[in-house]
């Protein structure tokens, strides 16, 4: 049986962790992002989804390879994330994130939906703060509680075709997006582990493993998983 993966964001963090526990398991693995995926074995097709029409070079290749995928899990995992404010977010640097975080999945979904057959997934990645706000990132709030709503109506406008999807919200995971947010100051990393209940961050391997069982159980469908090891609420 063919298995495929195809994630976009798998050049790093989260999204290359996943690679690597799904060919791990034994499945083709397919990553769309600008730069390339360190994975022997893993396909690359390079594309800046940022750009309204970035489908339209690899539409073609993306159809094939669903259609002869037997069971498809298709990851949506790439996104950006600013430090901007309700006050000062201008409109084009909100439609910037909102196509890379939120139309940039319904692209995928329009095109590779018709080729999936039943067993597949639709996987969407989630914050904490798909379900609430701090202040400083008004886009990537915005985006990420879209997502919840678009695995939602995959959910709904799927029945019956035995396709589920799940939307996995990580918390303080230690990746290049959050290490770019955080710098190098031990104080502002002691002060987010001090928030975590177990008082770490989170490895990708981790989430990875999450986004696998939700792949692996239809059982799934429509769930909205917090993956952050207990956040303290203050
Ligand atoms: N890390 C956390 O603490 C955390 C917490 C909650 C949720 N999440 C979510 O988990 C997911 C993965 O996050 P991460 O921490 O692994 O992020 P990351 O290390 O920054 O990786 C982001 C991935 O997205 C890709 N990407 C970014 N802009 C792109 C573009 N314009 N076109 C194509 N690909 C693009 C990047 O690839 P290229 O640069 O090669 O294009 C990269 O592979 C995201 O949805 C994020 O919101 C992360």
């Amino acid at each position: 049986m063919s298995k495929v993966l195809i994630v976009s964001g798998g050049s790093q963090g989260i999204g290359y962790a996943t690679a690597q526990r799904f060919q791990a398991e034994g499945y083709r693995i397919v990553n769309l992002s600008r730069r390339g995926i360190a994975m022997e074995g893993a396909e690359q097709i390079c594309v800046d989804m940022q750009q309204l029409d970035w489908l339209q070079s690899c539409a073609e290749e993306l159809t094939a390879i669903a259609e002869n995928a037997d069971e498809l899990v298709l990851l949506h995992n790439a996104a950006r994330h600013d430090g901007d404010s309700v006050a000062n977010l201008e409109a084009e640097a909100f439609r910037q994130v909102l196509q890379i975080n939120l139309v940039a999945p319904q692209q995928l979904n329009q095109l590779l939906i018709p080729m999936m057959k039943p067993g597949s997934a639709i996987l969407y990645m989630g914050s904490t703060l798909s379900e609430k706000a701090v202040s400083g990132c008004a886009s990537y709030i915005a985006s990420k509680h879209g997502i919840i709503g678009l695995m939602r109506a995959t959910t709904q406008d799927l029945v019956g075709k035995g396709i589920h999807s799940a939307c996995i919200c990580p918390g303080f995971t230690d990746t290049g997006m959050l290490r770019g947010m955080l710098g190098d100051d031990p104080a502002v990393m002691a002060s987010i582990t001090g928030i975590v209940s177990f008082g770490r961050l989170i490895d990708p391997a981790e989430i990875a493993a999450t986004i696998w069982f939700c792949a692996a159980n239809p059982v799934m469908n429509g769930s909205v998983i917090h993956a952050n090891l207990g956040q303290i609420e203050r």
